[in-house]
């Protein structure tokens, strides 16, 4: 069944999703909204016949609307939402879900009173590669994970009202959530940052997360390297892959390398005497399909709608993240030492 959807923000993100859900075939867009008249009719031209909407009660009083598109400054996401959700309209809304994690709970709780789905647009966990990523850990190639090291760093722009950790880590921690079986549930959430420029804010930082099991996460956010990278190595006790995601040839290679430990003691010192050996077996770039992921980002907010079942990236996914980010902040303000993450207590179950 195709589905009405009003995009709401016109600015730099919100042209993306309205050329996606305006291809989409399971999508009619009806309206784009935004508070700046000239910028929604930018994006749709002058000869369309989507309509320009200013204000968002008209929008969500339309009932050729099932769905809204959110993607406006993040600390309008839960008023714009929450007003969406009490409408009976499904949710799609930008990442972070929210600007802290007790308004996103609320959002959560709302769809799920109402029945709706709110999705997290964790653009990311839609691409080939990182679907890809999540299947081969799925599948059991990479084994048991050990190790995850993400860096996210370039010259970026210094954001007023938040640090480094709020603007880039939710591409990483959304994607550890995605590919992780059970998501991103990290043991304890360590932030070191600076701002050595005194801007104000953290503008370049390290987020250490001790997983269950043994394993440890990190990643590196930066806006003050000249250089661009986009890289994450998880190592398993299997494979290891590196995605590099600024090297197109080649954005995934799996390596059959790595250290196996030869020992069947439980004993520490008989441990630390176990024989260590090196695997050093062939490198292997697997192809990768070209889509675009914003398209099936779209496909399966309409498909979670359909089939009345909770979007891959809900807004339990959104909450993850914020929490991991809340905690960076207790974290931060305790000069980096390990804190717990505080999880939320929500039930599972709903579409949200
Ligand atoms: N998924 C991604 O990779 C990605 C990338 C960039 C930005 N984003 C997210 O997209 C969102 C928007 O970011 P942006 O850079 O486009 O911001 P922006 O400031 O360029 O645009 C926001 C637009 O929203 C409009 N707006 C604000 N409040 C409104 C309201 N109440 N009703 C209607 N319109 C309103 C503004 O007029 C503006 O045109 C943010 O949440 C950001 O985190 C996501």
């Amino acid at each position: 069944m195709t589905l009405g959807i009003g995009v709401v923000g016109a600015g730099y993100w919100g042209p993306n999703l309205v050329r996606n859900f305006r291809s989409s075939p399971d999508w009619d867009l009806v309206a784009v909204c935004d508070l700046d008249e000239a910028k929604a009719r930018r994006v749709i031209g002058d000869r369309s016949t989507i309509e320009v909407e200013t204000s968002l009660e008209r929008l969500l009083a339309r009932d050729d609307i099932d769905a809204v598109a959110i993607a406006t400054p993040a600390q309008t996401h839960s008023p714009i939402a929450l007003a969406a959700l009490q409408a009976g309209k499904h949710v799609l809304v930008e990442k972070p879900l929210a600007d802290s994690h007790p308004v996103g709970a609320q959002m959560v709780q709302v769809a799920d009173q109402h029945d709706l789905v709110l999705m997290t647009d964790h653009t990311f966990c839609y691409t080939p590669v990182v679907q890809r990523i999540g299947e081969l850990i799925a599948d059991g190639v990479l084994g048991e994970i050990l190790f995850i090291d993400s860096v996210r760093i370039n010259l970026g722009l210094i954001q007023p009202d938040v640090n480094v950790f709020w603007d880039l880590a939710p591409h990483d921690l959304s994607i550890l959530d995605y590919v992780l079986p059970g998501g991103l549930r990290p043991v304890s959430v360590g932030a070191q940052g600076a701002d050595p420029l005194g801007a104000g804010n953290v503008c370049v930082g390290y987020l250490t997360m001790p997983l269950p099991g043994g394993a440890i996460a990190h990643v590196h956010v930066n806006w003050l390297s000249p250089t661009k990278i986009r890289q994450m190595v998880i190592g398993g006790s299997r494979q290891t892959l590196v995605w590099d995601d600024l090297n197109p040839q080649q954005r995934l290679s799996l390596y059959d390398r790595g250290v196996d430990l030869h020992s069947v003691s439980a004993d520490a010192t008989e441990r630390a005497r176990a024989q260590v050996s090196y695997r050093l077996g062939d490198m292997h770039a697997p192809t990768l399909p070209e889509r675009e992921a914003l398209a099936i980002m779209a496909g399966e907010f309409a498909a979670a709608i359909n089939e009345k079942r909770a979007p891959r990236t809900d807004g339990r996914a959104g909450l993850r993240v914020l929490e991991v980010l809340e905690a960076a902040d207790r974290s931060l303000a305790e000069g980096g030492a390990l804190v717990p993450v505080e999880s939320t207590v929500l039930t599972t179950g709903g579409a949200s």
